[in-house]
């Protein structure tokens, strides 16, 4: 059973995720409907791993549709779920859209995996689900707080369903991964992040910046109440993050897991502020950034990083890449596509 079956996978973390699958000696079935990524994207991971991952261009909110990739690859041995709208902003704008895509599509697997006998769900969840924590860092038991967006809630909504769906017992293990602030790129740089129109993420908005493309970044504040006034977020490099989603596979197939739904932070466990992202930018690429201080975002919460103990102590995981070296990657990703 080492088939797997990545929903999101040409999008910026399903890309990194699929090429640690292969890597690791999964055969890997994507499924995306390129709403938000670009085609060319399986060419790059074949150049990057050898081997081509098969393509389904299928919306994970039709049934029937999904049904026929179940029927078409049988055998898989557990779903990595990415496949989901993700822009905060966007998502207050169009709630609806958010709530049909993400929730449908979730809605559609659960539904699937029993009849087709696949036994093992890892969610992409998100550290939006504990909005501005009581207490630094946050832990898999910290509360989660009222979700700020339609986005948020999605997240914590899908974490509901997939907890209650095997609480009354349908036969899936399920990993949530709740992300922090994933960032970088593949060291090959034929993989990273493609932002659509402006970026909402600090370092593809960096990486514009100091390509010329955006005059100066913006900073969203420097009242806030952090060393440097800026805010604080806890930034995973995305290769580091990929392989986590192979460790939590492979936990599931080995038949690892302790309960049911388990859950785990993917953090560095390390908060760092955005003019700290900048000198790091700054002195790891050796070009300056121009940037100015503008109004706080609404939204934005103030610092948050992770415990990420859990992970390092019960999955063996932990993250290993540096922010310069992160940061480098973005730049030569960044770099690739002028
Ligand atoms: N990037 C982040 O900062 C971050 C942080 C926390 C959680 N997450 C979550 O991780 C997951 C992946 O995020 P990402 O940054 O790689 O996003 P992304 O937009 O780059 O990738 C998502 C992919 O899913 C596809 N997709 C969306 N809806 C679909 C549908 N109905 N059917 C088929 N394909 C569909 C898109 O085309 C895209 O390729 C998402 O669930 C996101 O909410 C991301």
């Amino acid at each position: 059973m080492k088939k797997i079956l990545v929903t999101g996978g040409t999008g910026y973390i399903g890309s990194h995720t699929v090429v640690e699958a292969q890597q690791a000696g999964y055969e890997v079935v994507i499924v995306d409907n390129l709403c938000n990524s670009q085609v060319g994207v399986i060419e790059r991971i074949q150049q990057i791993t050898g081997i081509r991952p098969a393509f389904e261009q299928v919306d994970c909110t039709d049934m029937a549709a999904m049904e026929e990739v179940f029927k078409k690859h049988p055998q898989i041995g557990a779903v990595i779920h990415f496949a989901a709208f993700k822009a905060v902003g966007e998502s207050v704008q169009k709630p609806l859209q958010y709530y049909h895509n993400n929730l449908r599509s979730l809605w559609v697997l659960l539904t699937l995996l029993p009849k087709y006998e696949v036994g093992n769900l890892v969610f992409s969840s998100s550290c939006t689900v504990y909005g501005q924590p009581d207490h630094l860092p946050v832990t898999e038991q910290t509360p989660r707080k009222p979700a700020e967006s339609p986005y948020g809630n999605t997240k914590q909504i899908c974490e509901d369903i997939i907890t209650d769906a095997v609480r009354a017992g349908i036969p899936v293990q399920g990993i949530l991964l709740r992300y922090f602030n994933p960032i970088g790129s593949h060291p090959s740089a034929k993989i990273g992040e493609l932002p659509i129109g402006t970026p909402q993420n600090l370092v593809p908005f960096v990486t514009q910046t100091a390509a010329g493309i955006r005059p100066q970044l913006r900073i969203f504040g420097n009242d806030y109440n952090t060393p440097d006034g800026s805010c604080i977020r806890d930034y995973i490099n995305v290769v580091d993050l990929a392989k986590a989603h192979i460790v939590a596979v492979d936990r599931m197939l080995k038949k690892q897991c302790k309960k049911p739904v388990e859950v785990f932070n993917l953090g560095t466990g390390k908060g760092v502020s955005v003019l700290e992202i900048v000198r790091t930018f700054e002195r790891a690429t050796g070009v300056k950034l121009p940037y100015e201080i503008v109004e706080r975002r609404a939204g934005d919460i103030e610092q948050i990083w992770a415990d990420t103990t859990f992970a390092n102590t019960e999955l063996g995981w932990q993250a290993h890449e540096t922010l310069e070296d992160t940061l480098s990657s973005a730049w030569k990703w960044q770099q690739t596509l002028q």
